[in-house]
């Protein structure tokens, strides 16, 4: 099949970047991004570039030689997936929060739809793509939607997850670890995976791209994230017990990682993995080896998100019991608030969780992120809230003492203790001598990410030192 025509359904932090990165490496073929949600297409089209709905570095640039010359983006679903031989689907695919699985199952309530919108509107054969990450055998149950509301028309589904990383996203397109794309063993779904192998082998070398079978595909990536997650929870348990012993997790990470079968990589302790994959992921995979009564292998997975919840907690408990035991009508600073540096997304961040448990104990939560917009912080917070049916006046109450600086100086001013949440490099340049003298004495820096130096002038406390 000649390919010069694509499209991907959801123009967010995967949709997004992977399109513009397609559409710049190959400039023969038209690439539409489309997404139901008019205003995300209308940053993405805005004239600044600073506007895009997702910062990554170097997306603005591929943006902006792509878009407009083989790059669109629009809401006009219908008419990209008929113009489209390959469709991508890069929706949301969240934690069911509702019925069967609740907490644990992914909802595919957005896949479905998009599978059942193509196979109302396509009048030719399609390849249809998962690139949201999505429970093993739904390309079975996609497949079956798609032929069964659709009579003339031949749908392949193939499983080709997505493995960048948030703030590396280009850097991780550009030059991928490998690229996995799963098929059917037919002629016709092999014809597809070929199609799909020659569009990334235009700048992907060709033993870097890895042809399994769909179920592969699809348990890789649940896998990949369940295995580096496990090893962030790995290494944050064993910070736990740094701090009882007197050992430094800094030098045990290191000692650990020079082992070149362990590798350095993914070692870092920290208050907490965040991010929108690795606790969805994990909690999909527990779910469907329960599923398959695997219980005892998923009650091993379900470990590394319990652990992680231990983490955040502890380190909250940590500030609370530096100043005192108690923070209530306390001011405290955090710093940072997206889930990892050179991102502003926030996705179960875990300054969200350290946040609510301050706020909770009474605090005056002040917060300062480089790139994460008040309305988001605020956002977080109350959608977090209303999950757990907080009423509207204890949610309002908890807003109010919640304030979002825009300068980190006004921030840290009058505040008994300050939490380092995210590893932004410019905290690594503040002068604490200078800070330490704005806030009530003594001064207390609760560092989640083990990111600034060691300094006299203020009482420090590391994770796993
Ligand atoms: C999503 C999934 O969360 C992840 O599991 C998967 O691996 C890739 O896709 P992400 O791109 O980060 O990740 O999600 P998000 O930024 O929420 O973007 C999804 C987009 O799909 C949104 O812009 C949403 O408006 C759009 N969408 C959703 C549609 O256009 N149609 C729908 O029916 C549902
Ligand atoms: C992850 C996977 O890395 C990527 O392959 C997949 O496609 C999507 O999920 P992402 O969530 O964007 O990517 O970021 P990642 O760099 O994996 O970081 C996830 C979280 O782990 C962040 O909160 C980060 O701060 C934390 N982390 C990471 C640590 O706490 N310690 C580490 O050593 C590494």
């Amino acid at each position: 099949m000649k390919v010069d025509n694509i499209c991907c359904i959801g123009a967010g932090y995967v949709g997004g970047p992977t399109m513009a990165v397609i559409a710049l490496k190959c400039p023969l073929i038209k690439v539409t991004v489309v997404d139901l949600n008019q205003q995300r297409i209308e940053a993405w089209n805005s004239d600044d570039l600073d506007q895009l709905p997702v910062y990554e570095p170097g997306l603005k640039e591929v943006v902006a030689e792509a878009r407009g010359r083989n790059l669109f983006f629009s809401t006009e679903v219908d008419k990209a997936i008929e113009e489209a031989q390959i469709i991508f689907m890069a929706v949301n695919t969240p934690t069911k929060t509702y019925g069967e699985g609740k907490g644990f199952a992914a909802d595919l309530t957005f896949v479905e739809k998009c599978a059942r919108q193509i196979a109302a509107v396509s009048t030719t054969d399609k390849i249809v793509v998962e690139k949201s990450t999505l429970p093993v055998r739904t390309a079975e149950k996609i497949k079956e939607v798609l032929s069964s509301n659709s009579n003339e028309v031949n749908f392949e589904v193939l499983s080709n997850p997505e493995f960048l990383a948030e703030g590396t996203a280009i850097e991780d397109l550009f030059k991928s670890d490998r690229v996995l794309i799963g098929g059917d063993d037919t002629p016709s779904g092999q014809a597809a995976v070929a199609a799909l192998v020659s569009l990334y082998a235009e700048w992907i070398p060709k033993e870097k791209i890895l042809t399994t079978n769909v179920w592969s595909s699809e348990l890789s990536k649940l896998a990949s994230n369940a295995m580096l997650a496990q090893r962030i929870s790995s290494i944050n348990s064993l910070s736990a017990l740094c701090e009882k012993t007197g050992a430094n997790i800094n030098e045990v990470s290191k000692a650990i990682g020079m082992d070149h079968r362990i590798g350095p990589k993914f070692l870092k302790a920290s208050v907490g993995f965040g991010g929108s994959c690795f606790q969805k992921d994990i909690l999909n995979l527990v779910y469907l080896c329960r599923h398959y009564g695997l219980d005892k292998v998923a009650e091993y997975w379900h470990q590394v998100v319990k652990i992680n919840d231990y983490q955040k907690n502890r380190f909250a408990a940590k500030i609370i019991e530096g100043l005192n035991g108690t923070v209530n009508q306390k001011k405290v600073t955090l710093l940072g608030w997206a889930f990892k540096k050179d991102t502003n997304d926030s996705r179960e961040s875990a300054a969200i969780y350290v946040a609510d448990i301050l706020l909770e104990e009474g605090a005056e939560v002040h917060v300062y992120d480089p790139m994460v917009k008040e309305d988001r912080i605020r956002q977080d917070l109350t959608t977090l809230w209303e999950a757990r049916n907080d009423s509207k006046h204890e949610v309002a109450a908890k807003l109010k003492r919640c304030v979002v600086h825009v300068d980190y100086r006004t921030a840290l001013e009058n505040s008994f203790a300050v939490a380092i949440l995210t590893e932004w490099d410019e905290f690594k340049s503040y002068d604490w001598n200078v800070i330490a003298k704005k806030m009530m004495q003594p001064a207390k820096v609760f560092d989640g990410r083990n990111v600034i130096k060691t300094n006299k002038a203020i009482n420090q406390y590391f994770i796993g030192r």
